[in-house]
């Protein structure tokens, strides 16, 4: 079997590239991803030799270019996960995620239906979403896999269409898909922009915690590795023309995580109580900001016996630990085009 992988090389998708690689040496799976801001190949330096590994850098954007690569490797099975995955860029600049999320996937089902040419016999598009589709939730509530979308931001506007292009895709010209929505990730490799990652990174360096708004805001926090179990449990198990929610049962408020986050970080730097939370600021809200997400994750439980692997203690714990350790990752990253985008986006508050 021959399996493509896209966006390999971002935070996600490069902890489903090691699990895929090292859990089936008898598949080849080839890993297409443009190595934006975003990605990085030094995710994977630990399994760049494997042998059933092929890197292969390229724009999901170009559609000449996507057929020409469907046309040469004939893929069984496309994962998924290339994208513009950060919210405030998406502010910014809706366009660029309008051209890879929505145009990008087009791309790739195109090409997908061309060389599978009706005969889908274990044949798989597995389009890899985000519970943002749903919109947002008040102080109740669960998103199930039947709740409306109801996007709010350009980001998830652009993943709810993506979602839609995929399932309309299986509607009309029966191509065999999974879409799996899940909930906040964190965990090792993530950019410095998103929350955690972004948070610890500031608090290594005794720089300002930026919280939005009043910080009352509600994520459901997923460990990424079990993200990337999740997903090789349903492109193994999954039925054909389902969706599945996949979730932590982790509900933080985010001045609660961030207060959880500031105390690890002082124990494990050695650093006074409560140094790290007198970096607590408080900064202008994120336009459009939904006020809460959280995830029945029960059809993956129920239907393939799927549940997180690590308690969120455990997981954060880890997550700090790869930061502390891997200081040249984080330098190497926030270095050229990072200080620009903090500048334009932490300039205004
Ligand atoms: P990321 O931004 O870390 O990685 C995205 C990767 O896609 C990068 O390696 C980038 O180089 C690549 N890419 C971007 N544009 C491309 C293009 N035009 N052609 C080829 N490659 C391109 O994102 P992530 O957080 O790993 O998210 C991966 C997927 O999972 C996304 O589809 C996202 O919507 C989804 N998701 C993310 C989360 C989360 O919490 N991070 C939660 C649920 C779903
Ligand atoms: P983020 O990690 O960007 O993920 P998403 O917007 O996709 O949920 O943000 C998580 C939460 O943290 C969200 O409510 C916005 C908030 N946040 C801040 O308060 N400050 C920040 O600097 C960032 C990046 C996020």
């Amino acid at each position: 079997m021959t399996i493509l992988i896209t966006g390999g090389a971002g935070f996600i998708g490069s902890h489903v590239v090691r699990l895929f690689v090292k859990k089936y040496p008898n598949y080849k799976i080839y890993n297409l991803d443009l190595l934006t801001y975003a990605g990085n190949l030094e995710n994977l330096k630990d399994i760049q030799n494997t042998p059933n590994y092929t890197f292969i850098k390229g724009d999901i954007n170009d559609s000449e270019f996507i057929d020409t690569l469907f046309e040469a490797y004939k893929f069984d099975t496309v994962i998924h996960l290339a994208a513009e995955s950060h919210v405030d860029r998406s502010i910014k600049d809706p366009m660029a995620f309008v051209k890879t999320n929505v145009f990008g996937t087009v791309n790739l089902l195109n090409a997908s239906k061309k060389i599978w040419d009706n005969n889908f016999e274990n044949k798989l598009f597995y389009h890899i979403s985000t519970d943002e589709v749903y919109g947002t939730l008040g102080d109740t509530g669960l998103f199930t896999e039947t709740t409306p979308y109801s996007p709010n931001s350009p980001y998830s506007a652009s993943k709810a269409s993506s979602d839609h292009f995929v399932r309309a895709y299986g509607e009309t010209y029966g191509l065999p898909f999974i879409i799996s929505n899940c909930s906040n990730n964190y965990g090792q490799n993530q950019f410095p922009e998103k929350l955690i990652p972004l948070f610890i990174n500031n608090i290594i360096n005794m720089k300002p915690l930026p919280v939005y708004g009043d910080g009352n805001y509600t994520r459901d926090w997923l460990y990424v590795v079990d993200h990337a179990i999740a997903i090789e449990l349903l492109f193994s198990k999954g039925k054909k023309g389902e969706t599945y929610n996949i979730g932590g049962f982790n509900e933080w408020k985010n001045i609660d995580l961030v207060k959880v986050l500031c105390k690890q970080m002082d124990l494990k730097l050695g650093r006074k109580k409560g140094d790290s939370e007198k970096l607590i600021t408080y900064v202008k809200d994120r336009p459009g900001h939904d006020l809460r997400y959280a995830i029945d994750a029960s059809k993956i439980n129920r239907e393939l016996g799927w549940k997180p692997s690590v308690t969120f203690e455990e997981g954060l714990s880890i997550t700090i630990d790869w930061y502390l350790s891997n200081k040249e990752w984080l330098k190497n990253v926030t270095s050229g085009e990072y200080q620009n985008y903090y500048e334009k986006q932490y300039k205004q508050h």
